[in-house]
């Protein structure tokens, strides 16, 4: 029987793992709990439900931030779990072949330490193949990326946005903005302490945000949530306004926005009207922010695509390439070996 093929994007919120053999995508919160400085006591989500929440002896913690792992042992600890995970294995782990999606704008050497994850000799990866971030993108959104025909993808994510054009199953141009949903949640905490004396944390900003969070403004609504009040110290119930939200949000969308017309003003001409025809296709999962298409579209005048499960995009994209010989040109050798 042929190998397993394992194929891998690594962000800063959230970690998708696709298997061929148990044909399944798993996507978890990229987050480890240790206790006592050294026993994994819980992983992804379940991990995620005791941040912010845990005693001093348990340390919660993202290895990944801005796109880029910044925490390689706790990294490569949480990796190797969540493959026992969606292999269902307890200890050893199948040999198996990793793609891995690596994001354009960073350094060989944050480059690398994506594949040396799968390099490590408990996961054991036969081969390790890369893939660039943008070109599963935007085959996970269902484009056809091996045409001569420019696209535009823009994926706005937890701590990056990146904004490319691709043509002939390439990246032409790129920029990568180094923030995404999460700036928009410290916002909102720094915005409803200011505003209402209420400490809360990075859970009820990123509730207040799905339930307020809007790039155009709506008539003033309200949601209740708990925080801490500054001055009394008491745990305190309070009425948070949608204008307030969009106040503390805007500037960053803007940023955004600003940046994807930078790109389509420096996009070659054959290209640009490429563009025109088929518009800007949204993924990442801060893409999923109210109004943020009507609000490109007002800008840039083009139609704006927005993707299904728009989080999920770059694994989807991974197992076509893995699933489907066509594309098999896509993925390619790391230019340094990884294993001996
Ligand atoms: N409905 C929604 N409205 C606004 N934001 C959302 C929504 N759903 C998810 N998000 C945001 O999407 C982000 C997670 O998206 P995604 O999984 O694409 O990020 P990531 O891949 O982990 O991060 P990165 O690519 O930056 O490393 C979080 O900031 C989350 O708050
Ligand atoms: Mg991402």
């Amino acid at each position: 029987m042929a190998r397993n093929i394992i194929g891998l994007d690594i962000g800063t919120s959230n970690i998708k793992i696709y298997s061929r053999d148990k044909d399944t995508i798993l996507n978890e919160k990229n987050i480890i709990a240790i206790a006592n400085k050294k026993d994994v006591y819980a992983f992804g989500d379940e991990a995620f439900e005791m941040h912010e929440k845990a005693p001093d002896n348990i340390k919660v913690s993202f290895p990944v931030k801005f796109g880029v792992i910044a925490d390689f042992d706790n990294m490569q600890v949480l990796f190797t779990e969540f493959i026992k995970k969606i292999e269902h294995v307890s200890k050893k782990i199948p040999p198996a072949d990793y793609y891995v999606a690596v994001p354009t704008d960073i350094t060989e050497v944050e480059k690398r330490a994506f594949l040396e994850l799968a390099g490590d000799s408990s996961v054991r990866a036969k081969k390790i193949m890369v893939i660039n971030k943008p070109v599963a993108d935007a085959l996970g959104a269902g484009v056809e990326v091996m045409d001569a025909r420019g696209i535009m993808i823009v994926n706005i994510g937890a701590d990056t946005t990146e904004i490319s054009v691709l043509s002939l199953g390439g990246i032409v141009l790129s920029k990568a903005v180094k923030f995404g949903g999460n700036k928009l949640d410290e916002q909102i905490i720094g915005a409803v302490r200011k505003k209402y004396n209420l400490v809360i944390g990075a859970k009820t900003a990123e509730y207040i945000k799905y339930e307020l969070g809007s790039a155009i403004r709506e008539e003033e609504h309200f949601v209740d949530v708990y925080g801490r009040h500054i001055v009394t110290g008491l745990p305190t119930r309070c009425s948070i306004s949608s204008d307030v939200v969009y106040e503390c949000m805007i500037d960053f969308i803007r940023q955004i926005v600003d940046a994807i017309k930078t790109i389509l003003e420096r996009t070659p001409p054959e290209l640009s009207a490429d563009i025109i025809d088929t518009g800007i296709y949204l993924t990442g999962g801060s893409s999923a922010i109210r109004s943020l298409s009507r609000l490109i579209n007002g800008e840039t005048d083009l139609h704006i695509n927005i993707a299904e499960n728009p989080s999920e995009c770059v694994v989807r994209g991974i197992k076509k390439i893995i699933d489907n010989p066509k594309y098999s040109d896509i993925a390619y050798i790391p230019k340094e070996r990884i294993i001996d």
